[in-house]
C-alpha cells in the first residue's frame, strides 16, 4: 500500500508555512530506505547503490543520499554539473545514458566517471571525446530472454537501450585493444516491478554473461550493475517488494555463479524505490465543478506531477482531516492545463472536499518534480525537506514567471 508513514498534521505543518503546490520529502524515509538497501546486499562485495538522479534531481537530496553512502548515477551534462557540484568525482558517479552527445562523454571522462556505454558505436565517440578508460561498463539488452515481453518494459525488442548480447565480446576485444583492462555489465529490464523475481532474473542473467565474456575476452569482470526498476506499491492493493528477500535471491544466483571468494562487485541505480514513496505532491482543491461528472480541480497540475496524463499512473490521493469520512464523492481530481488529460484521478472515491482543502498525492518522490514542464507557462514548483528533527525547510523555490521568461531576449518586445 503506499506510503502513509507521514501524519497529516505534518503536511497541514508544512502547508501553513509554504504556499501550495509544492513537494515534501520526508528525509527520515528517505535514510531508512537507502539503510535498508544496504542492509539487503550487505553480503556482496563492495555493494554500492548510485542512485538516480534522474529521479529526484535536488542537491539537497543527493547529499542526504551521499552521506548514506550511496554514489550518484547520472544521465546528462546537467546532472553530472550537479555531482560535480556538490564535491562528487571519480567512481562515485556513473554515467549511464542513451544517444550521448559526445561532449558529454568528455565531462564523464574528467569527473573520472564510470562510463556505461550503451552501444557499439558509442566506443569510438568515447576513444575520441575523453578516450577509452580502464575500466568501463557495459549495457546490454537480452531482448525477451530474462523478463520475457514484460508489462513494465514493454516489448524489450522495441526498447532502444543497450548492446545486443551477441556484439558483446567482439565490443569488449576492440576496447581491450584501446586500453580497458576491466569492465561492469549493466541491463535495466522492468520499471516500477512489483516482482520478486525481477532483480533475481536479471542478476543471474548478467552474472552466467559477465563470466563468458570474462572468458572469452581476457578482460576482468569488474562489477555487475543490477540497474534501477524496483517498483513502489502506488495502490492499495500493491504489496511491496521485500527487498531484504530479494538481497537474499541474489546472493543465491551470486554464489551459483561465481562461489564463495569471489570478488565482483555489484551496484545498483535505483531510484523510484529509494525515493519515490518519501515525497508528496501537497495541492490545494481550488475549484468545484458539476458537468457530466464532478471535477474537483487541484492548484497543481500535470505539468508539476506528469505520471498519471503520462501514464495514466495510479497516486493515492488523500485529504487530511477529512479520512475518516466516509468516502463518498466519485470526482476527477483536475489540474489547470488545457488538456484533458491533465487529471491526477479518474472516478476517485474521496471524503467530502471543500475549496481550500489540502489533498496530498502519495509516492510523487522519484520522477515527480524532475518529470515537470511549462506548458501553458505554468511553472514548476516549490520542494521542501521534512528534517530529520522535524522542521521543515525549503530546498528548492517555485519557479517565477521570470524563470519562464529568463530564456528569451524581450528587449525588443
Ligand atoms: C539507466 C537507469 N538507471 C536507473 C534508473 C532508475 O530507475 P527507477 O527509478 O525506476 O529505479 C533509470 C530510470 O529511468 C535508468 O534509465
Amino acid at each position: 500500500m503506499p506510503n502513509f508513514n507521514v501524519p497529516d498534521p505534518v503536511f497541514e505543518a508544512a502547508a501553513r508555512q509554504f504556499p501550495t503546490p509544492f513537494y515534501l520529502y520526508d528525509e527520515a524515509g528517505i535514510r531508512e530506505t537507502a539503510r535498508l538497501l544496504g542492509q539487503a546486499f550487505a553480503w556482496a562485495p563492495d555493494f554500492r547503490e548510485y542512485f538516480a538522479v534522474k529521479a529526484l534531481p535536488n542537491p539537497e537530496i543527493l547529499k542526504v543520499l551521499l552521506s548514506e553512502g550511496c554514489g550518484l548515477d547520472c544521465s546528462s551534462e546537467t546532472e553530472l554539473l550537479m555531482a560535480q557540484h556538490l564535491g562528487v568525482r571519480g567512481e562515485d558517479i556513473m554515467f549511464s545514458a542513451n544517444a550521448m552527445p559526445p561532449h558529454e562523454f568528455a565531462l564523464a571522462r574528467r569527473l573520472g566517471a564510470y562510463i556505461n556505454l550503451d552501444d557499439p558505436s558509442d566506443i569510438m565517440t568515447l576513444h575520441n571525446h575523453g578516450g577509452i578508460p580502464e575500466t568501463l561498463s557495459l549495457r546490454v539488452n537480452p531482448g525477451p530472454e530474462v523478463m520475457g515481453d514484460n508489462q513494465f518494459m514493454g516489448n524489450p525488442r522495441e526498447s532502444k537501450f543497450g548492446w545486443m548480447p551477441q556484439d558483446l565480446s567482439r565490443g569488449l576485444d576492440k576496447l581491450k585493444s584501446l586500453g580497458t583492462r576491466r569492465f561492469g555489465l549493466h541491463a535495466m529490464l522492468a520499471s516500477n516491478s512489483l516482482i520478486p523475481g525481477y532483480y533475481p532474473a536479471q542478476a543471474d542473467y548478467l552474472f552466467r554473461l559477465g563470466l563468458s565474456l570474462q572468458a572469452q575476452t581476457g578482460v576482468e569482470l569488474a562489477f555487475i550493475n543490477l540497474s534501477g526498476g524496483i517498483g513502489i506499491p502506488y495502490h492499495p492493493d500493491d504489496e511491496a517488494v521485500d527487498i531484504l528477500s530479494v538481497g537474499r535471491a541474489v546472493r543465491e544466483a551470486y554464489l551459483r555463479r561465481f562461489g564463495e571468494n569471489a570478488k565482483v562487485a555489484l551496484k545498483t541505480e535505483l531510484g523510484r524505490f529509494i525515493t519515490g514513496p518519501h515525497g508528496f505532491l501537497v495541492t490545494r482543491a481550488v475549484h468545484y465543478k458539476e458537468g457530466h461528472k464532478v471535477f474537483v480541480g487541484l492548484d497543481a497540475n500535470a505539468a508539476n506531477l506528469m505520471r498519471p496524463a503520462m501514464y495514466g499512473a495510479y497516486h493515492h490521493a488523500t485529504v487530511p482531516g477529512r479520512e475518516h469520512l466516509p468516502h463518498t464523492l466519485i470526482c476527477d481530481l483536475t489540474g489547470a492545463l488545457c488538456e484533458n488529460n491533465d487529471k491526477f484521478a479518474v472516478d476517485r472515491a474521496l471524503p467530502p472536499i471543500s475549496l481550500h482543502d489540502l489533498v496530498i498525492l502519495h509516492d510523487a518522490g522519484a520522477h515527480g518534480w524532475s518529470m515537470g514542464y511549462q506548458y501553458n507557462g505554468r511553472l514548476r514548483s516549490a520542494e521542501v525537506l521534512r528534517q530529520m528533527d522535524g522542521g521543515f525547510r525549503l530546498i528548492r523555490r517555485a519557479e517565477t514567471p521570470e524563470d519562464y521568461f529568463a530564456t528569451l531576449d524581450l528587449s525588443g518586445a
